[in-house]
């Protein structure tokens, strides 16, 4: 093998060699595997591409193998799949593939490896390694793969408009490629990208989705959102983030090009966290810009209520974008709602009541609105950039103080609804709300300690305030 290589996996290797030899269907591993293992990257994905039945080779290996697992055969695809001690393996027969132009049916037609090496979308990816008694380990690379990765380009083994019209996906993983290992799109290719850009419009949301995931989860975002951009991609699959590009001038003065300063926050927090939703939070912070925009005489560029309508166009986006509708969208919402809050606490004068509020209004999500805001500064001026971040630093340690004091973080009201019930005698009505949010308001504001005896006394005076009759219970003071 070219690449080093665990004994057990060449053992498994070899076994699938010597059961593709007596099928009479040599087998071969491609793509994905072969790219990850030349870069040293790990990967449990096997991909195997025989001259014959994909289908009957991973039945034959099945059988080699201790337990047995299961085999799942996509017969109209003509290809089968089994997981083995942590891997994947798939199995495919070598095509020469064509598609319709109007869909991405394919018609298989069964042809040499080359021909299949030829089909696949990038040179990187068309790399075989033959699992063959005879030959096994050699490499074969007919499109220049070894070369093209050592260089770190991609490129297609045909003409990129072939394939990029066969399968128009193939223009989104180029650039996710190219965001996932820093590599660059070659000159042909990436002109291809903005001249078939419109057949995008053919693949699934889904699909979409899982690749803009990808470009989210690379170490470096923004790469792959300039080449969205500049390809025109971005303008059919995420039009609000578009929207947010240019800089207008009145009375000459400008406000900040909210897209690059978007896509530079979204790299800033990556190199912090990461998780995904804060990343899309990230990337959606300000989406809310472009409509909120006003220019005021006295003041500039105002985008007054871009976080409470940004967190209403994430709902829209992440339906369209067939993103998850749970608590991961909540989350993401929260985030683009009180974006703005914590730098407005960053003033000299915090009061403790303000850092209470946002104890009690963040949760457990303190953590991660924090790296959001700190990520959201993108000043070029190192000094401001300094004295932003210790404003954060000084509110940190403010918040760290009343919560140890307050313990707000994850607030639970000291006096349940039951209580309040049991306690005058009552069922469920608009005072048992009534004393809750008095309750709550008195916490935060300070007024009252965040414990059970204060609350509860409290609790009793607002019922009597209420007309409500105490009754005895062990918890009235
Ligand atoms: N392939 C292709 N066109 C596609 C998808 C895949 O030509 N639209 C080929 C490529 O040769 C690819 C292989 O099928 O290497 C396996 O595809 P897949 O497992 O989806 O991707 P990987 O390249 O393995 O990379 P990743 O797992 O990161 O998606």
């Amino acid at each position: 093998m070219i690449f080093p290589i665990h004994k057990e996996e060449q053992d498994l290797l070899r076994m699938i060699g010597a059961v593709a030899g007596k099928l009479g269907s040599p087998a071969y591993l491609v793509g994905g595997y072969v790219r990850d293992k030349m870069l040293g990257r790990d990967t449990k994905d096997l991909d195997i591409v025989c001259l014959g039945s994909g289908i009957a080779l991973a039945e034959h290996v099945a059988d080699q193998l201790m337990p047995r697992p299961h085999v799942t055969v996509f017969r109209r695809f003509g290809t089968a799949m089994l997981h083995h001690q942590g891997r994947e393996l798939e199995f495919v027969g070598a095509r020469k593939e064509s598609y319709r132009e109007d869909s991405r049916k394919p018609a298989v037609e069964e042809g040499s490896l080359e021909d299949d090496q030829f089909r696949r979308d990038f040179t990187i990816n068309a790399l075989a390694i033959s699992l063959n008694d005879a030959d096994f380990g050699n490499l074969l690379d007919p499109f220049n793969g070894i070369a093209h990765l050592s260089e770190k380009i991609l490129k297609t083994p045909m003409d990129p408009g072939k394939t990029f019209s066969d399968d128009p996906l193939r223009m989104m993983r180029a650039i996710r490629f190219a965001t996932q290992l820093g590599f660059t799109i070659e000159e042909e290719t990436l002109q291809a990208i903005g001249k078939y850009k419109e057949r995008i419009r053919i693949i699934s949301q889904e699909r979409i989705t899982t690749e803009l995931n990808k470009i989210l989860e690379a170490p470096t975002p923004s790469i792959g959102f300039r080449l969205l951009l500049d390809t025109g991609l971005l303008d059919l699959i995420l039009p609000e983030l578009v929207e947010l590009k240019g800089v207008e001038f009145k009375e000459g003065i400008g406000h900040k090009d909210n897209f690059y300063h978007t896509l530079q926050v979204v790299d800033n927090l990556c190199k912090r966290s990461d998780d995904l939703w804060l990343r899309w939070a990230a990337l959606l912070h300000d989406i809310a810009k472009p409509a909120t925009k006003r220019f005021d005489p006295e003041v500039g560029w105002t985008f007054h209520g871009h976080d409470a309508l940004g967190a209403n166009m994430v709902g829209k986006i992440f339906r369209k974008m067939r993103l998850p509708l749970d608590h991961k969208l909540k989350f993401v919402q929260k985030m683009v709602r009180m974006h703005l809050r914590p730098i407005s606490l960053t003033q000299e004068d915090i009061t403790d009541s303000a850092v209470r509020r946002l104890l009690f209004d963040a949760g457990e999500d303190l953590e991660s609105l924090l790296m959001l805001c700190e990520a959201d500064i993108t000043s070029k001026n190192p000094k401001k950039v300094s004295r932003y971040l210790d404003n954060y630093r000084h509110l940190r340690q403010k918040l760290d103080e009343v919560e140890e004091s307050d313990r707000l973080r994850n607030w639970q009201p000291p006096v349940s609804g039951e209580l309040i019930m049991a306690s005058f005698g009552i069922g469920p009505c608009r005072e048992v709300g009534l004393i809750k949010t008095r309750i709550r308001e008195a916490i935060l504001d300070g007024e009252i300690d965040n414990n059970l005896e204060a609350a509860t006394r409290l609790m009793f005076s607002e019922g009597r305030k209420l007309g409500l009759i105490a009754r005895q219970t062990p918890t009235n003071p």
